[in-house]
């Protein structure tokens, strides 16, 4: 049997967070052995917000490096820039036309987003989600692995594919989200009732930064924003709590009530510091092989080259199928 394959994309904007691995990453890497797995840096969807030039190439080749240290294997999976694929743009510029305005005016992503950017409320910024609806469906992916801030996105993705099968006939897979219980939503450790974010982070106590050292990790975790009752017990009320009590759960994959009983008769401060540590453990090894990873700048530049032919040849798949379709010509 064939196996289905995983599509899931990470913006190179800013340093990547917990957020980020316990919502994506770490599932990522825990679905390799099953899916044919595509993994892509999606450096197009960046630029809909401004960037400087030279970090943004940087940010992108570091998140490359640190998908591999986290376990991605770059000959199994495909890992590679988005904007090495030209399918990706061509198919968001068909899909553009198969998608409506009140649609993409719901995006409460782009409602969050046109506010915080009031000065630069682009074309782009309002037709993202078309753009990652593309990223999808170019290699007929079945199943996305994102966090819980995607649904939405997940969502107008089925609705265009289903609309352009209706009209013309199985063309695309229609996928599915695959949203992780324990790291779907994790929050901003000073203030647990926002979502834990690379560009809303008030100070840096607020994320953890996958290539933060041991010793900060323990220590933003101790200064994490919880409550006066000093009780581990998960609950609506105690979003700060409720936050750790989430990113134990996620990191050593123990339920909640598992999480509450081993530490119904500690404080706070025991509970803070075993996440401190388990979240530290989890991310020291990703850490050291980033930094072993940097050094090898040939490895590097071959994964990229050859990862960008691979998804190509699957993209040009997808889009002379859907070329046809629509009615453009076929071959020079
Ligand atoms: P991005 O770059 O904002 O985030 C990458 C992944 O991390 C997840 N995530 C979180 N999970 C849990 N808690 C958090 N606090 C948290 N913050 C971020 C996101 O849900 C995401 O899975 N639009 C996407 C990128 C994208 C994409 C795609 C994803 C473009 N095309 C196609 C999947 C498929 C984004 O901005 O993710």
């Amino acid at each position: 049997m064939t196996k289905q394959t995983i599509f899931s994309g990470m913006q190179p904007s800013g340093k990547p967070h917990l957020g980020n691995y316990l919502g994506a990453i770490k599932n990522w890497a825990s679905l390799q052995d099953e899916y044919n797995c595509i993994y892509c840096i999606v450096d197009l969807h960046s630029l809909t917000v401004r960037q400087n030039s030279a970090e943004l190439r940087q940010n992108a080749r570091n998140l490359l490096t640190l998908y591999i240290a986290a376990g991605l294997d770059a000959e199994k999976n495909i890992v590679y820039y988005q904007s090495h694929v030209p399918g990706h743009a061509q198919l968001a510029w068909i899909l553009n036309c198969y998608t409506y305005m009140g649609e993409l005016n719901r995006m409460t992503q782009f409602k969050e987003k046109s506010s915080k950017h009031a000065e630069n409320i682009n074309a782009g910024l309002f037709t993202y989600p078309v753009l990652m609806a593309a990223d999808i469906l170019l290699y007929q992916a079945g199943l996305v692995p994102v966090g819980d801030d995607q649904k939405q996105h997940l969502e107008i993705c089925r609705d265009i594919a289903v609309r352009f099968n209706n009209i013309y006939g199985d063309t695309f897979t229609v996928p599915e989200a695959y949203i992780g219980k324990a790291g779907a939503r994790i929050m901003s450790l000073q203030e647990p009732e926002k979502k834990m974010s690379k560009s809303d982070a008030g100070t840096e106590n607020d994320l953890i930064y996958l290539l933060d050292e041991p010793k900060a990790v323990i220590s933003k975790i101790k200064k994490a924003v919880t409550d006066s009752e000093n009780q581990v017990r998960f609950a609506p009320e105690k979003p700060g709590i409720a936050n750790l009590i989430n990113i134990y759960c996620a990191v050593t994959k123990k339920t909640v009530p598992e999480t509450e009983k081993e530490f119904e008769n500690s404080g706070y401060g025991a509970f803070k510091t075993a996440v401190g540590e388990c979240v530290a453990a989890e991310l020291e090894p990703v850490r050291r092989r980033y930094e072993e990873l940097t050094k090898d700048k040939a490895y590097i530049d071959s994964v990229i080259k050859n990862n960008a032919a691979r998804a190509n040849e699957l993209a040009e798949r997808t889009l002379k199928k859907v070329s046809k379709k629509v009615g453009l010509p076929l071959e020079i």
